[in-house]
């Protein structure tokens, strides 16, 4: 795991809490048809890699859009990452106490594909609608596709996320995406967050575990949890879709784990 204890880790064997339902079966097949349908399964593994290598090896170049310039690129982030994070963020929510409880909106800041906001709206008993924010059109319209696939009430808009507004009873969710914010974006939001949780409202952050690829981990961490929040580390064992776990092995990678720290405030 990271370097950072964080709180419990929460795992579980290959085969729990990963169903690949009917909904998740229909919406990677629908990915893997459109993704594959201008682009060779080799040339989405390729770009794969280079996704990889940029999350991992060149950070700094998140900020100006590096992760989705170029069709490749995309289409690798939409069929190999959105199910990844959809599978860890249905886990997560499912598994923190009181984060299924309902409101009556999930807002998804920096949304990508629209995976984290539909896994936590899907495992809501009181299905929420889903307002995602990206700054990528591309990512807005995959959005819109993924909140259809999932039967959820979804709206997804193109817009700097620290400047989102959100309405005061939702459930926030920011997946992979402070990360990418420069500091004066990232120091603006932490606030607007702020005041949201101590007026009742939820939030979820989830980041990878690699400490240095979130240096301002711990101060949001200390803020978050004076205002009653938690912070958790996660490693998840579990049956991936099948074009996953070949896009995986195709470009070098391993994620029969899935790994994940999240800082959690729970709705009020
Ligand atoms: C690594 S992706 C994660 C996407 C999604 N949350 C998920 O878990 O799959 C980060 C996303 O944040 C978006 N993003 C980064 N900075 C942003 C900003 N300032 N405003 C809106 N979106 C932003 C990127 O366009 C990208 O779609």
């Amino acid at each position: 795991m990271g370097d950072d204890p964080g709180g419990p880790i929460a795992a579980r064997s290959p085969d729990a809490g990963g169903a690949i339902d009917s909904d998740l079966t229909a919406w990677v097949d629908d990915l893997e048809t459109r993704h594959l349908s201008d682009l060779t399964f080799h040339e989405v593994s390729r770009a794969l890699r280079a996704l990889s290598a940029t999350y991992v090896e060149r950070r700094e170049t998140l900020a100006r859009g590096a992760a989705l310039s170029g069709a490749g690129k995309r289409a690798a982030f939409a069929l190999f990452y959105g199910p990844l994070h959809f599978l860890l963020v249905r886990h997560i929510v499912e598994s923190l106490p009181d984060a299924l409880k309902a409101a009556p909106t999930i807002v998804d800041l920096g949304c990508g594909t629209g995976a984290a906001g539909a896994a936590w709206a899907r495992a809501c008993e009181a299905r929420p609608e889903v307002t995602g924010t990206d700054r990528h059109p591309w990512a807005a319209d995959e959005a819109r596709a993924t909140y259809r696939a999932f039967h959820l009430r979804g709206r997804a808009q193109v817009g700097d996320l620290v400047r989102a507004r959100w309405p005061e009873r939702s459930a926030i969710v920011a997946a992979y995406a402070v990360n990418e914010l420069p500091p004066p974006g990232r120091d603006a939001l932490l606030p607007r967050l702020l005041s949201h949780v101590e007026r009742g409202g939820a939030l979820l952050i989830v980041e990878p575990v690699a400490g240095q690829a979130a240096p301002w981990w711990a101060s949001w961490r200390a803020a978050l949890e004076t205002a009653g929040g938690r912070a958790d580390m996660w490693r998840l064992a579990t049956a991936l879709p099948r074009i996953v776990q070949k896009l995986d092995r195709a470009a070098g990678l391993d994620h029969r784990e899935l790994t994940a720290r999240t800082l959690f405030v729970a709705p009020r």
